[in-house]
């Protein structure tokens, strides 16, 4: 028994590795081992025998299990030893920079837009852009044989044949939103209406999506009067300086009396500067709601009366940050969005500063 003893704890201590030590264990203590064998041999031992000899191969048995286990974890703890050294991390490196994202233009407009009227007292209202042709033109006094629809170079949506859904269109401004919020609220009410809208025109100012700002404001005795006021404190908050207004006369068929609105501004060395000089530039359609659009949206013309305005936001985007190419806006190229945009953090604000 010593003999086994010496042979296997010296050559489990000096195992190389997880298999030299697998294979000791079962050539010492597997089912057919060594140490396994000689247990059998009890059987044919005398009890006096079998007394002294039983104990003592048992307590061999212990102690070559023990000396696998310790060899298992010193080659275990050698082998992360070694992998440590390989593996090590250089935690004094500077990191890599990290890349932080903009706010786009059209963002930040929109959410300047919405703090100034908001504190004028309007809130916020949506529709779908994907809207019915009686939304988008009918409900808005522009009927079938109307030259506006043709005018708009809508996009209609593609209609399998026996579809006899009504005919739906990517909305081609944001005026459907004043049908649907007359629906829902009636009236009095005070709302802009902010979003994407469509039109199949493309060169250095039309894209074929852009976005509009919508504005409605209904009560008993609203005039063009409190339009032109409200337009001229926004263009002032908004651009930050005083800024004049121009209001044409104009057509649009949900709307009379109907105006085009211009800003004043100047154009001097290539550079437009707003609320300056003696020139002109147009920016918003607008007028005293049609009868017929009250009527479309469920409000009695008799008692209501407002004004509403369509307002191109990427239009005053241009003008106010300088930029030159609508195109450039929905390019998605990261110099021009680092460029232009803004930081997350900059959330505009009246107080703050817009
Ligand atoms: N919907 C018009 C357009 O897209 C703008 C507009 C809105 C005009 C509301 C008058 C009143 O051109």
């Amino acid at each position: 028994m010593d003999e086994l003893r010496d042979k296997y704890i010296d050559a489990i201590a000096n195992a190389s590795d997880e298999a030299a030590l697998e294979a000791l264990r079962v050539q010492a203590v597997g089912k057919k081992g060594e140490v396994s064998l000689k247990m059998r041999e009890l059987g044919k031992m005398t009890p006096e025998e079998r007394q002294v000899a039983g104990p003592a191969l048992n307590a061999l048995k212990t102690e070559i299990n023990a000396a696998l286990a310790a060899r298992k974890a010193s080659l275990a703890d050698a082998a992360l030893e070694e992998r440590l050294k390989t593996e090590w991390l250089d935690v004094t490196l500077p990191s890599r920079g990290r890349r932080i994202g903009t706010i786009h233009p059209v963002s930040q407009v929109t959410e300047e837009v919405t703090a100034i009227f908001a504190d004028m007292g309007f809130s916020v209202a949506e529709g779908p852009q994907i809207d019915s042709d009686w939304y988008n033109f009918d409900a808005l006094n522009i009927p079938g044989h109307h030259p506006a629809r043709a005018e708009m170079d809508t996009f209609y949506m593609h209609r399998a044949e026996g579809d006899n859904r009504p005919p739906h269109v990517l909305r081609t401004h944001t005026s459907p939103v004043q049908i649907r919020h007359m629906e829902k609220h009636g009236a009095p009410c005070r709302i802009i209406a902010p979003g994407r809208v469509y039109r199949a025109d493309y060169d250095q100012t039309h894209t074929p999506m852009f976005h509009q700002v919508e504005g409605l404001a209904l009560d008993r005795d609203i005039s063009m009067a409190n339009l032109k006021w409200v337009l001229e404190a926004f263009f002032s908050a908004f651009f930050g300086t005083s800024v004049k207004t121009r209001f044409r006369a104009s057509h649009f068929p949900f709307v009379e009396p109907g105006a085009e609105v211009d800003i004043q501004c100047s154009f001097e060395g290539g550079t437009v500067k707003v609320g300056e000089g003696d020139d002109w530039l147009e920016v918003l359609g607008s007028g005293m709601v049609h009868p017929s659009v009250l009527r479309a949206g469920g409000v009695d013309p008799d008692t209501y009366q407002g004004f509403a305005f369509g307002m191109g936001i990427d239009r005053i985007a241009m003008l106010k940050y300088g930029i030159p190419d609508l195109r450039a806006f929905f390019e998605s190229d990261l110099r021009w969005l680092k460029h232009y945009g803004f930081s997350a953090l900059e959330v505009p604000t009246l107080h703050g500063g817009l």
